[in-house]
């Protein structure tokens, strides 16, 4: 029993609430690398943890809010257990600084997305109270990820961004661009292969402008040779430098999955610009174009933002339009969110919560009915999957991806997770498949 309670005293735990996109989940995974170092476990429960950290996304202002809530619960937890440290990380940190304090004193320290590796001096108390400085270092010093899939891993080639999209405040949270050097990826890939994994998603805010020793078409030839692992993917591409080259990398490495996810924003030309995207929806369309010529079935997903400042009925319509040219594999839409900072919040002509909600629900209606029938002429088709495990919902079925990034529901079998097996695609469906194993 005393050595029951001498080990609890040891071990510190850590919880790690994550919002927002995968670059944050990916950072959440790098803390509980350090941490893990640092000698702390992983709590299941917040209120069980020593350590609470908050990493937040402030992309949008609903995602702010909901962290703002997730602090406010945990107010109560500090006055009963004045031991607990709370931290806050990621963009919002980056974004408040010192703020923060201001706006709930029971934060004890906070840290931005280029210095995760503070969390290196937390147990020799090192560990400053503000730590968002920028960090140009970041693309050398690998920091150890605890990843939680064993399958499929999550691989940052870059950091920052330059575009300035009016609209956006990665810029200023995430900082410049700097690109990992090839050798520490390559390096980084060949250890996730001998551990197991199969898959992996190359992360950055534009990764067709990563650019070190080599460029992106030339990182995804060297990682194609990694024995070992099956599928490469990669998020987010920008439509302006989608390169020829790139399409031809995808085209021809057979590691490189048939799936982009390129957001085009709007569909009309005139918010394009305002938008600063540098890019006019027929540039958009020529990469489409060229992309579905060169990557025969290849799956597009984009991102959308209804009601931009100064967004008449018709750019609407062009956007509608739009839709129903590409008819793309999915998207991800989202209201406008005057974000401070940015020059799009300054803008003169914002538009109603209700328009930009009108529009918004306008757009996911003409989308679902085109995802839906693109996922049913699927049907009858043989597809590889990926197994993933369990399904969330029915633990008597199974789940998988395509190479094209649709999620397959299949009975149960006696096959491990981390298997490519081949399909026969019964069910499309709004969300995802269903399917049945069958022979090579
Ligand atoms: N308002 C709404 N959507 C935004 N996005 C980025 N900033 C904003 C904003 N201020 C969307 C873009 C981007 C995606 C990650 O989030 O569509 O591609
Ligand atoms: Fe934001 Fe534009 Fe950079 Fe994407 S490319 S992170 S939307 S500024």
């Amino acid at each position: 029993m005393i050595i029951h309670v001498k080990f609890l005293k040891m071990v510190k735990t850590v919880y790690i609430y994550t919002f927002g996109c995968q670059m944050n989940v990916h950072d959440s995974e790098k803390m509980l690398g350090v941490l893990q170092k640092e000698g702390y476990s992983q709590a299941n429960d917040p209120l069980m943890a020593d350590l609470i950290i908050f990493n937040t996304c402030s992309i949008r202002q609903k995602a702010e809010q909901k962290f703002y809530s997730e602090l406010g619960r945990i107010k109560p937890y500090k006055k009963k257990k004045p031991d607990i440290k709370i931290a806050v990380a990621g963009c919002i940190a980056q974004h408040e600084g010192e703020n923060i304090f201001k706006k709930a004193p029971y934060v004890d320290f906070i840290f931005g997305p280029q210095n995760i590796h503070i969390l290196e001096g937390l147990t020799s108390g090192r560990t400053a109270p503000v730590a968002i400085k920028d960090n140009p270092e970041i693309t050398i010093r690998d920091l150890p990820a605890k990843r939680s899939d064993g399958i499929k891993a999550w691989v940052t080639i870059m950091y920052g961004c330059n575009n300035f999209c009016s609209y956006c405040i990665v810029p200023f949270t995430r900082g410049r661009e700097r690109s990992r050097p090839s050798e520490n990826i390559y390096s980084e890939v060949k250890e996730l292969a001998g551990k197991g994994y199969r898959e992996i998603t190359l992360l950055g805010q534009n990764v067709n402008s990563y650019s070190s020793d080599i460029d992106f078409p030339g990182l995804l030839k060297k990682l194609n040779g990694v024995g070992g692992i099956e599928r490469i993917r990669f998020i987010t591409s920008h439509p302006r430098d989608l390169s020829e080259e790139l399409i031809d990398a995808v085209s021809g490495l057979s590691k490189v999955c048939e799936h982009i996810h390129l957001p085009m924003q709007s569909g009309s030309s005139n918010i394009l610009r305002v938008m600063n995207r540098g890019y006019t929806y027929d540039d958009y369309i020529r990469k489409i174009s060229s992309l579905r010529k060169k990557v025969p079935g290849i799956s597009i997903t984009s991102d959308i933002i209804s009601g931009f400042p100064g967004e008449t009925e018709n750019d609407h319509l062009f956007t509608i339009k739009a839709l129903k040219e590409i008819e793309f594999d999915g998207i991800f839409a989202f209201k406008f969110s005057p974000r401070p900072g940015t020059k799009a919040a300054e803008m003169q002509d914002h538009l109603k919560d209700e328009i930009k909600s009108e529009r918004l629900s306008e757009i996911l209606k003409v989308q679902d009915e085109i995802t839906t029938r693109k996922n049913r002429l699927l049907e009858g088709t043989k597809q590889e999957i990926l197994l993933e495990g369990y399904s969330k919902t029915d633990k008597e079925k199974l789940t998988g991806r395509t190479r094209t990034n649709k999620i397959v529901t299949i009975p149960k079998i006696d096959i491990e997770k981390g298997t490519l097996i081949n399909v026969l695609i019964t069910k499309g469906r709004q969300h995802s498949l269903e399917g049945r194993p069958v022979e090579k």
